[in-house]
This record gives structure tokens, C-alpha cells and sequence, in this order.
């Protein structure tokens, strides 16, 4: 086994997954905002650390992806971020593509930036205590999107992307997102997500990337936010493990989906089903930025100094993750 398939297990294995903590700054300006927050440095680091030394982490995280801000901020108590995420038995993370920008020759279009010094920000990270990265691409669907442009584009890059991680010792996430957004049916999502999973890999293969050694962060099977076309959880699952099935390589050792804008509950049965009816070698879990911290955000808003509130919140959605993950969960749990 290698050193990078042994991170990659041990960020997923057991029921455990990854906490996406890597809001940049404006994106977690617009999230505090919303609840009346104000967004500074240290208010950041409060709701970050509050999460981060919850009890919650212990079973339910195998990994955090941090933002760069917040990889280099120190505790109250003069903790570094990573050492505190390490004390807890999990793994720092830290996301580094500087954003998705529109595409030359098809501005509606997004391709994701960040490649150029790279090699050497991974270095940095890695004395920080980064032992994965993450890398998003976003593609829309609609009647000509996502065009082949942009799905070659971005594949390259999170190819090349995932060779440098590896060559800094690290194990890279590759997060292809087919956004929810639109009127699309959960057929089209099925087709034009996996046709952009089998692109990746293509790349990824081209570039030599040790596909054992990377974690792969795809959407969920859905139909679109504006789709009259409503199906089941049970379609859900099935065209989401079809859809795997088919596009990824059996070498890779697991899956951890985002949420994309599902709600925490949503969320959390879609993945119990899948996992529950997982036909394939992949292990499955979670990789939520707004399913694992919605609620927890929204009690701290109402008292940024009563941290006991907040952390018993976040313990019980990251639990229920664990369970979902583990095909375990259920709503009497839930509501226990
Ligand atoms: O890149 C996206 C995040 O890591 C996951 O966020 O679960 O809110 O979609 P989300």
C-alpha cells in the first residue's frame, strides 16, 4: 500500500469524512452576513475553532479542508489550526486553486485557475501540516453546456493539478462539480456528469497520477433546483452509483460527495441510501461545507461566546453524516 492510498483510507475509512471548512474569505463574508455576523479574522477563526475542537470531530472527520487564512491561524490557546485538526485524529487540508474563471471562448463558462506556483505553495502547505488538497472545477448544464471546451480545460488542469500534489507527498482531491442549478432532469445530470468523471480520468491517466493515491469529490446524481422532474431518493442512489459504476477507475479507494446546495437533511438520506445500496468497491462518504455547518452557523450567530451550543449541534449533524456514510442512518435518529 502506498503512503498516499494509506492517507487516502484513513481520511474515509470507518464512517468518517472530510469537514470542507475552505470557504474563502468572500465566501464566508456572504455566510456570516447572512447572520448578522461580522466577518473579521478573528470571527472566522472563533466558529472555525469552535468546530474544530468539538467532540463531533473525534469518530465523524477524518480530514478538514482549510482555507489558506485559516491554515495559518493559532487557537486562544496558541494551538496552531493543523495541530488542533491532528489532535483530534484528523488530517489538515487545505484547498488550493484560487478560483473558477470564465472561460476564453465561452464566457458563460468557468475553468478553474491556480496552477502557477503551485509546486511551491504545496511545499509551504506541506510544512504547515497539509497532508491533502482540494481543487474544484464547475460545469452548468443546460442545452449546450457543458460544452467540450469546458470540459477538456478543466480536466487538464485538475490533472495537472493532482500530479503536483502527489509530487509533494500529499493526496489530492479532485472535485468535478456539476452545479444543480437549472431545469435539467436527473437523466441529463447522469449523462453529462459522467461524461465529465470519464474526462478527468482520461487526464488524470495522461499525467500519470497514481489513481490510488487521490479522493474523488463528485456531485450527486440529481435533478436540477428548477426541475419539475422530481425523483426518489431510491433514483438518487441508483443513478449515482451507476453513474460511479461506470466513469471511475477501480483503483480508486473512495468517494466523498459534496452537498451542492442540498439541505443537511437531504444531504444526509441521499448518502445513507447510496452507501446502504453500494455495489461497487468505493467506498462512500461525505465531503459537505453547508450540510456539516448550516445550523451549527446559525446557533453560533446567536451567541458567538457560547461555544456548547454550537458544538452540540455540529455533533450531532456530523454523527449523522458518520451514520449516513456507513448506510446506518435513519430519521428516528435523526430525531432522537
Ligand atoms: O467545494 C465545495 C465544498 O468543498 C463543498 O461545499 O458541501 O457546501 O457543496 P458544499
Amino acid at each position: 500500500m502506498s503512503e498516499l492510498n494509506k492517507i487516502a483510507l484513513n481520511i474515509i475509512s470507518k464512517g468518517r469524512g472530510i469537514l470542507a471548512a475552505d470557504e474563502s474569505n468572500g465566501t464566508m463574508t456572504k455566510r456570516l452576513m447572512a447572520v448578522n455576523v461580522n466577518s473579521t479574522p478573528e470571527n472566522r477563526l472563533l466558529f472555525r475553532e469552535t468546530l474544530f475542537s468539538s467532540m463531533g470531530m473525534k469518530e465523524c472527520i477524518g480530514g478538514v479542508i482549510l482555507f489558506d487564512e485559516t491554515i495559518k491561524q493559532t487557537t486562544s490557546l496558541g494551538k496552531s489550526i493543523p495541530d488542533l485538526i491532528s489532535s483530534s485524529g484528523a488530517i489538515p487540508g487545505i484547498k488550493v486553486d484560487t478560483g473558477a474563471k470564465d472561460l476564453a471562448n465561452s464566457f458563460e463558462e468557468k475553468v478553474t485557475e491556480g496552477l502557477d506556483g503551485l509546486r511551491e505553495r504545496l511545499k509551504k502547505y506541506y510544512e504547515l501540516g497539509a497532508r491533502f488538497t482540494k481543487w474544484r472545477a464547475v460545469y452548468t448544464i443546460s442545452d449546450k453546456y457543458p460544452s467540450k471546451l469546458a470540459i477538456h480545460s478543466n480536466a487538464h488542469v485538475l490533472a495537472r493539478y493532482a500530479a503536483l500534489v502527489q509530487e509533494s507527498r500529499m493526496v489530492p482531491i479532485v472535485e468535478p462539480e456539476v452545479l444543480m442549478d437549472g431545469d435539467h432532469s436527473a437523466d441529463l445530470c447522469l449523462s453529462k456528469t459522467s461524461e465529465v468523471i470519464k474526462k478527468c480520468f482520461d487526464e488524470l491517466i495522461l499525467h500519470k497520477v497514481d489513481l490510488s493515491g487521490i479522493i474523488l469529490k463528485p456531485n450527486m446524481i440529481l435533478a436540477g433546483n428548477q426541475s419539475k422532474d422530481k425523483i426518489s431518493k431510491e433514483e438518487i442512489s441508483e443513478k449515482t452509483l451507476e453513474c460511479l459504476k461506470n466513469s471511475v477507475p477501480s483503483e480508486v479507494p473512495g468517494v466523498a460527495f459534496l452537498s451542492g446546495g442540498q439541505s443537511e437533511i437531504e444531504a444526509t438520506e441521499n448518502l445513507n441510501l447510496i452507501s446502504k445500496n453500494n455495489n461497487t468497491n468505493f467506498i462512500m462518504t461525505y465531503s459537505y461545507g453547508r450540510a456539516l455547518q448550516q445550523s451549527a452557523l446559525k446557533i453560533w450567530s446567536k451567541n458567538i461566546k457560547d461555544l456548547e451550543k454550537t458544538q452540540n449541534i455540529f455533533n450531532h449533524r456530523a454523527k449523522m453524516c458518520s451514520l449516513a456514510a456507513k448506510g446506518e442512518w435513519s430519521n428516528e435518529l435523526e430525531n432522537k
